[in-house]
């Protein structure tokens, strides 16, 4: 995240003491690069209006500061069940509780990125236009809720936004005071996300052992001539295909024929092609269930969308795929090109980085969990874990770029101890963090708490945490496996065992890192992490919950879910 943060304080400390009125503020709130790389966008295109946008990170933002604000642009994201990402917690909790200001000399405008497969699309964004217009703020534009294909949304808002705020504003001045983004990034590499690199992959190594009941890959790929570089706890983004069995089964089941032509983008494409590359075609998410409803007309399928029916919808949805709607829904007479444009465009997915630079030149290392299992009498595949698998072949790239993740970093000085706890395939961060502190020499004190389900199989990268407590490195490790025993074992008891050491950690100004799953783990360990700082600590649950809250707000407590 070197140019990225870099670019991200340098436009906040350049103009932070030189506010004008018609500057515009862009407020970032996300877990991933996606939404300061919109910002930057809209920033550049700003310049070139000549108008004066200043990026800030929510989680840097003093919320008090909302009332000065004239014209406010928000980009934040939605996570899991509807929550708002880490660094945007506070000013959302602020913006709802009875501190919050009178807005009405604000005008704003919100930009949301959120994921149609979730119940609670976009909930975040939503949530903040809603109660910045209740506040008094007046509304500069609509706002835009954006599905994981968020480019062409995305730019088609901002030119509104900006087309608006030229009206607006007055005298701006040409000179904005900061460096474009855009001219570090591309000295440093012409690649990214919309121009993604052809990666050559060096390695591909099954971390479990036989007997298993999971797949972990270890990947290697070649980043050689990107001029790509990346730091520990950055997300690689790749551009997976299609399975070409799944794209042959789509095209029998509707009768369509692969080599009919059929425009995406603008650009006349074969059906075949563009449903290897370019659409989703396993998540059945609610706009393409209702865009295909439409379609087919049946009214058993359009009345899922009646309030009254919202659980049979939710029901239906769950552990079907596209595959499903249209076998058990088909539809006669159905034309290619509105079946595309049913679908949503194939986005980029994001793996931790398991390497560091320094320690492999040139290269990126990944964790991937294959996701394969049985729902609905079908066996499903997960595309991109499935592509990497199965489907690259000698003469196959993997299209990839870097996704810098500022909220995941570690601490700048070397000897500030770090506690790990990265369950599964929430591991691979933690291989790059202490790759790169043994690369720099960093002295500070390694804790790494790991967990999978059998020791004997399940023991990701065992051989190298063993040489790194050999030779001190990491200083502790504990690990949990659930399924050696009759009772389950979590991380989280092995961090209850060890709670005083863990506590006297934090107090000595330690960094707690949590990465892998979302829903349950990330969840338990912040409650655990809660009730340890309850216990050893001497607090009730508030002094607790603010103990915990200060600690994110140092960046001392960093997360990387999903
Ligand atoms: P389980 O699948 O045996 O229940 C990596 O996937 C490890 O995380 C596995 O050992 C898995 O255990 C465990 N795990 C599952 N749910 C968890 C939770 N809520 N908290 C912590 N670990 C969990």
């Amino acid at each position: 995240a070197g140019y990225l943060t870099a670019q991200l304080s340098s436009a906040v400390s350049t103009t932070a003491h030189e506010a004008t009125a018609d500057e515009i503020t862009i407020l970032v709130g996300s877990q991933t690069g996606n939404c300061e790389e919109l910002a930057e966008q809209v920033h550049d295109l700003a310049a070139e209006r000549g108008l004066r946008t200043v990026i800030k990170d929510m989680g840097d933002y003093k919320a008090p500061q909302l009332k000065t604000e004239k014209y406010l642009l928000v980009i934040v994201s939605t996570y899991g069940e509807g929550d708002p990402p880490d660094n945007a917690r506070d000013l959302y909790d602020f913006l709802f509780s009875k501190r919050a200001p009178s807005l009405k000399h604000t005008q704003f405008a919100v930009l949301a990125l959120g994921d149609t497969s979730y119940e609670f699309f976009c909930k975040t964004g939503a949530d903040f236009d809603q109660r910045l217009e209740e506040l008094g703020a007046t509304r500069l534009f609509e706002r835009a809720d954006c599905d994981v294909d968020y480019e062409t949304a995305a730019e088609d808002w901002m030119t509104s936004v900006l087309n608006v705020l030229s009206q607006r504003t007055l005298s701006v001045s040409e000179e904005t005071g900061l460096t474009p983004a855009t001219a570090n990034t591309a000295a440093l590499s012409p690649y990214s996300r919309k121009n993604p690199f052809s990666a050559v992959l060096l390695d591909d190594i099954v971390l479990n052992g036989r007997g298993s009941n999971k797949e972990t890959h270890h990947y290697e790929l070649s980043l050689e001539g990107s001029g790509l570089s990346y730091e520990p706890g950055d997300a690689l983004g790749i551009y997976p295909r299609n399975a070409p069995e799944l794209v042959e089964e789509l095209l029998e089941i509707m009768h369509f024929n692969g080599d009919d032509a059929v425009s995406s983008d603008g650009k006349a494409r074969s059906l075949y092609e563009v449903l290897l590359y370019d659409y989703e075609i396993t998540t059945l998410t609610r706009p393409m269930l209702q865009k295909y409803a439409a379609l087919n007309g049946n009214p058993k399928l359009e009345g899922l969308f009646d309030e009254a029916h919202k659980q049979d919808l939710a029901d239906y949805l769950y552990g079907r795929e596209i595959i499903d709607l249209i076998t058990d829904f088909p539809c006669a007479d159905l034309n290619p090109q509105d079946f595309i444009d049913s679908l949503r465009k194939l986005p980029p997915r994001l793996y931790s980085i398991a390497s560091s630079l320094k320690q492999h030149p040139d290269e990126v290392h990944l964790t991937v969990a294959t996701v394969r299992y049985q729902s609905h009498g079908r066996r499903r595949h997960g595309v991109c874990s499935t592509f990497l698998a199965d489907r690259i072949g000698s003469e196959t790239t993997i299209p990839v770029y870097v996704d810098h993740n500022k909220n995941f970093k570690l601490p700048s000085d070397p000897s500030a101890p770090i506690v790990m706890i990265g369950p599964g395939t929430g591991i691979a961060p933690f291989r790059a963090f202490v790759e790169e502190r043994e690369a720099v020499g960093a002295n500070g004190k390694n804790w790494l708490f790991f967990g999978d389900q059998h020791f004997m199989t399940d023991f990701l990268y065992q051989s190298e945490w063993l040489r790194y407590l050999k030779s001190g490195l990491l200083t502790r490790m504990n690990v949990a496996f659930s399924r050696d025993q009759a009772e389950k074992v979590y991380v989280q008891q092995r961090m209850q065992e060890h709670s005083r050491d863990l506590y006297a950690w934090l107090q000595e100004g330690a960094y707690l890192y949590v990465c892998g799953d979302e829903k349950h783990m990330a969840r338990d360990v912040h409650e655990t992490l809660l009730g340890l700082v309850e216990r050893e600590g001497g607090m009730n649950r508030d002094a607790a919950e603010h103990y915990v809250k200060t600690l994110q707000k140092e960046k001392r407590y960093q997360r990387d879910i999903y």
